[in-house]
């Protein structure tokens, strides 16, 4: 029998996740169905509640529930939730199975598995800016340092990025202090690119070859264009997408599918 999953948000129109997990399957030869699922803003709980009784096996969950996901207590079931979930209180992946659902968050193995393996970079002793202090940033902290790196947090409202470098034991840093500093990777983890707007890192910010990487896809935002300018080497965050993909299909189906060709597909 077809086995069921679904990516649920709201908006959902828009996601490439069914595409993805569909791929996976046609590649890895799975018989599974993947659809999106708009779940009223109030009523994302409900909508899971549906989906287990009807017997579906698990869902990604993405903007805005990943909070709620992390959050998920139905009276009378086994909940158990993975240490990635736990540090970044969000979770974009869900499992079901009898009364136990497990809750998981694949998103930051799915950066770690973008840079290492697509973008071929040995992330042990690299020196990272991480730009942003919300829920974005806190799902990949805890993966990022887990692959060696050393991370400082910089943002916006400088107390949100300190008290994030305390809880996770990082560095932190003002806009201002960065002036002095040079980072192998940084890593925009901010909404700013959704309203075009530059954050104003200083010009000296990256090393030579360095990468910047935004957790965005699908549109060249402000950050990209700037670290352009001054000779970065740039990524969207289509790869991290595609890895977070394959790594909830690897939890659910035990088979870890190929992201290049699916990689190469989306690209096009
Ligand atoms: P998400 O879950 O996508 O991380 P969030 O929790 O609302 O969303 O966090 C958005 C992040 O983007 C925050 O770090 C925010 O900075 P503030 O804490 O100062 O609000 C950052 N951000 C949003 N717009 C920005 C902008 N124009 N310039 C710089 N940072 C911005």
């Amino acid at each position: 029998m077809t086995d069921r999953y679904a990516v649920i948000g709201n908006p959902i129109s828009h996601s490439k996740s069914p595409l993805i997990h569909r791929m996976f399957a046609a590649q890895t030869g799975q018989d599974i169905s993947y659809e999106a699922i708009e779940a009223p803003l109030d009523g994302f709980a409900a909508t899971i509640e549906r989906l287990r009784n009807a017997g579906y096996k698990g869902c990604n969950v993405t903007v805005p529930f990943k909070q709620q996901a992390f959050q998920l207590l139905p009276e009378g079931m086994q909940v158990i939730c993975s240490e990635d979930a736990e540090n970044a209180m969000a979770a974009n992946t869900l499992s079901f199975s009898g009364n136990r659902i497990q809750i998981q968050n694949t998103d930051g193995s799915g950066l770690v598995r973008d840079l290492e393996e697509n973008l071929n970079i040995d992330l042990e002793g690299k020196n990272i800016l991480l730009v942003g202090a919300g829920g974005a940033s806190r799902g990949v902290l805890s993966p990022l340092r887990r692959a060696g790196a050393n991370i400082t947090i910089t943002n916006r409202t400088e107390d949100k990025a300190h008290f994030l470098a305390k809880r996770f034991r990082m560095a932190s840093c003002s806009y201002e202090g960065l002036l002095e500093k040079q980072f192998d990777i940084v890593i925009n983890a901010t909404s700013a690119g959704l309203t075009d707007s530059q954050i104003p890192l200083p010009e000296s910010i990256f090393t030579p070859n360095a990468l910047a990487y935004d957790m965005m896809y699908g549109r060249e935002t402000p950050f990209m264009a700037f670290a352009r300018d001054q000779g970065a080497q740039v990524a969207d965050g289509l790869g991290m997408l595609v890895e977070q993909a394959a790594e909830a299909f690897f939890i659910w189906r035990g088979v870890r599918p190929d992201t290049r060709p699916v990689l190469d597909a989306l690209h096009k």
